[in-house]
C-alpha cells in the first residue's frame, strides 16, 4: 500500500501542468459543483473572513469558489501558480515551500489533495501545515481508508486516524458522503472523496447538504 520509493509527487504535478494538463476530474462538472456548493455555503454560513487552499491546482475549481478576498492559494507546482495568477489577477498565489511565512487563516481547505500526497514525509508534512495554518476549521475534500489503486499518482490513506493521532487540538465535526460514490464505469463523474470539517473541540459548524445536481 505505500507508494513506489520512486514516485515523487511535485515531480508529477509539476509534469502534468506543464504538459498542458489539469488538475483532474474532481475539479471539472458536477463534482467541481459539488464541492464548490458547499464551500461556498460552510464559507458564508459560518461567517468565514479567510481561507488558505493547500493544493489550489490550475485553478478549475477556484473558478466556481465564492470566497473573501483574504485568500491565499498555494500548490506545490509553479506551473499550477502562473496559471492560477494569470486567471485570478486579484488573488494571492505562493509557492508551498514559502507557508512558513503565511498567518494563519480563519479555513484552510485540502480539496482533492489528500490522496496524492504519495510520500510518508510529504503526506506528514502537508497535514501538519493544513491544521497548523487553521484558525478555526479545516476542510477536507478527500478518500479516508487503506486501499490498493493502480494509479501512481494516487495513494488512499487513513487520514481520520492520522488527524486523530496528530492533532488533539481538533475534532470532526462533520462527514459529508459526496452524492456520487466512485463507480469505476463512470471514473469522471464519480468520486471516493467526501468532506470532512474539522474545528476545535469547543467549536460548532454549520454545514449545508446541497440538493443533488
Ligand atoms: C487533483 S488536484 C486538486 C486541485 C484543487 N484543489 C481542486 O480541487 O481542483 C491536486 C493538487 O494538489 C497539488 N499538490 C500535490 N501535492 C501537494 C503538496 N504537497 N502541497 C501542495 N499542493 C500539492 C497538486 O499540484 C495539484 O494541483
Amino acid at each position: 500500500m505505500s507508494g513506489s520509493p520512486m514516485f515523487s509527487s511535485s515531480a508529477y504535478w509539476d509534469g502534468r501542468y506543464r504538459a498542458g494538463g489539469g488538475s483532474g476530474a474532481g475539479s471539472l462538472g458536477r463534482l467541481a459543483r459539488f464541492k464548490a456548493a458547499v464551500v461556498n455555503r460552510f464559507v458564508q454560513d459560518n461567517r468565514v473572513a479567510s481561507v488558505i487552499d493547500l493544493g489550489c491546482g490550475d485553478g478549475s475549481q477556484l473558478a466556481l469558489l465564492e470566497l473573501p478576498r483574504d485568500y491565499v492559494g498555494v500548490d506545490i507546482s509553479p506551473a499550477a501558480l502562473m496559471r492560477c495568477s494569470a486567471r485570478f489577477p486579484n488573488r494571492l498565489f505562493m509557492p508551498y515551500e514559502m507557508i512558513g511565512c503565511l498567518p494563519a487563516a480563519e479555513l484552510t481547505l485540502s480539496l482533492d489533495v489528500i490522496y496524492h500526497l504519495v510520500e510518508d514525509t510529504v503526506f506528514a508534512e502537508a497535514m501538519q501545515s493544513l491544521f497548523a495554518l487553521a484558525t478555526r476549521f479545516v476542510a477536507i475534500y478527500a478518500s479516508n481508508g487503506e486501499a490498493d489503486w493502480p494509479a501512481p499518482h494516487v495513494r488512499h490513506r487513513d487520514f481520520t486516524r492520522h488527524v486523530a493521532e496528530t492533532q488533539p487540538d481538533w475534532r470532526l465535526l462533520a462527514h459529508l458522503p459526496n452524492p456520487c460514490p466512485f463507480d469505476p464505469k463512470h471514473p469522471d463523474d464519480t468520486s471516493f472523496a467526501d468532506f470532512y470539517i474539522y474545528g476545535r473541540p469547543a467549536a460548532a459548524c454549520t454545514l449545508h447538504i446541497p440538493a443533488a445536481d
